[in-house]
């Protein structure tokens, strides 16, 4: 072996911007391949460096294999600390501000990321983790891994599903009088004469002002499927009929939802529709009218079925 690419980089964390620069074709042939995290980036040394590791790792696709090198801290140092050793010495410089990745209003990255950040509680995960309770939150992980396989086998953007689907019951815990006060007052519009809404469906207007005040979402697709996963409505998005199905049939609810999982997966809006349909007649079944009888569950119904 006698080529090497040096992979520079101010931070470990693989996003999809760097699987689209080709590092997947790097590691073909007789070339090594060296990831490197300069050492000395601010805030970024809190991390231990074992965790530093994971995420790089485990956020990478499988077929990638790079090597990690945390002995460096400039550009000319990794030179020198490979010259010699290799006869063709390739680099490439990764700048980028990995901010919005860190802060959570852009998860545009591998699920592998998402889950290792989950699962260490880094990032916008120490923040998120705050607003759910223990198995709330393994409910979202669970919602988001879903969307997102749903999203890739439909040819939509995953990392989309997966931010919906993490972010959807951000305030479902924190449900109290003013919260109610303030959702009748912002949506007015979809409350006025209409005050069978049920009481449980309101954490769905109350997330975006969170979202919003504490995450700095701006993103309109994942907002608007979350404002709708309870109740449904008219004209869904792809992404909200993913999130609203991927919300009922996640594998840790307690019925049988293996069939409507795959229905999804192969196609992701004649599986809404069965989903909704089941939905409407458990809800027929078991619950008070006005899970039924209010206007967008109502839109959704004549919209979908
Ligand atoms: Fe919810
Ligand atoms: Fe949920």
């Amino acid at each position: 072996m006698n080529k090497i690419t040096l992979i520079v980089s101010t931070f470990p964390l693989i996003t999809n911007l760097d699987i689209q620069l080709g590092l997947e074709e790097l590691n073909k042939g007789d070339r090594k391949v060296v990831y490197i995290v300069l050492k000395g980036d601010n805030k970024d040394n809190l991390i231990p460096l074992e965790t530093r590791r994971l995420i790089l790792m485990k956020g990478l696709f499988p077929y990638i294999n790079l090597e990690y090198n945390q002995l460096v801290s400039s550009i000319e140092e990794a030179k020198a600390y490979y010259q010699g050793k290799y006869e063709e010495i390739e680099i490439r410089e990764i700048k980028r501000d990995y901010s919005p990745y860190l802060e959570g209003r852009d998860f545009h990255f591998p699920i592998q990321v998402f889950l290792t950040l989950v699962n260490e509680n880094l990032y916008f995960a120490a923040k998120a983790r705050k607003f759910y309770s223990y198995a709330r939150y393994q409910h979202v992980i669970r919602v988001a891994t879903l969307s997102y396989n749903i999203c890739l086998n439909n040819n939509l953007d995953p990392c989309l599903g997966m931010m919906a689907g993490y972010y959807h019951d951000i305030t479902r815990s924190a449900s109290s009088k003013n919260q109610k006060l303030r959702v009748e007052e912002k949506y007015r519009d979809i409350f006025y004469n209409n005050e069978k809404f049920p009481l449980w469906a309101y954490h769905q207007f109350s997330a975006l002002e969170v979202l919003d005040r504490k995450f700095h979402i701006e993103d309109k697709i994942v907002l608007d499927a979350i404002k709708c996963h309870t109740t449904g409505d008219k004209n869904m998005s792809p992404y909200a009929q993913i999130l609203y199905a991927a919300d009922k049939i996640e594998p840790g609810r307690k019925w049988h939802s293996e069939e409507f999982i795959k229905m999804m997966m192969t196609d992701y809006k004649s599986g809404f529709k069965a989903v909704l349909k089941a939905n409407k007649e458990f809800l027929e079944e078991h619950s008070d009218k006005g899970s039924i009888n209010n206007k967008m569950t109502l839109d959704c119904f004549n919209c979908y079925l």
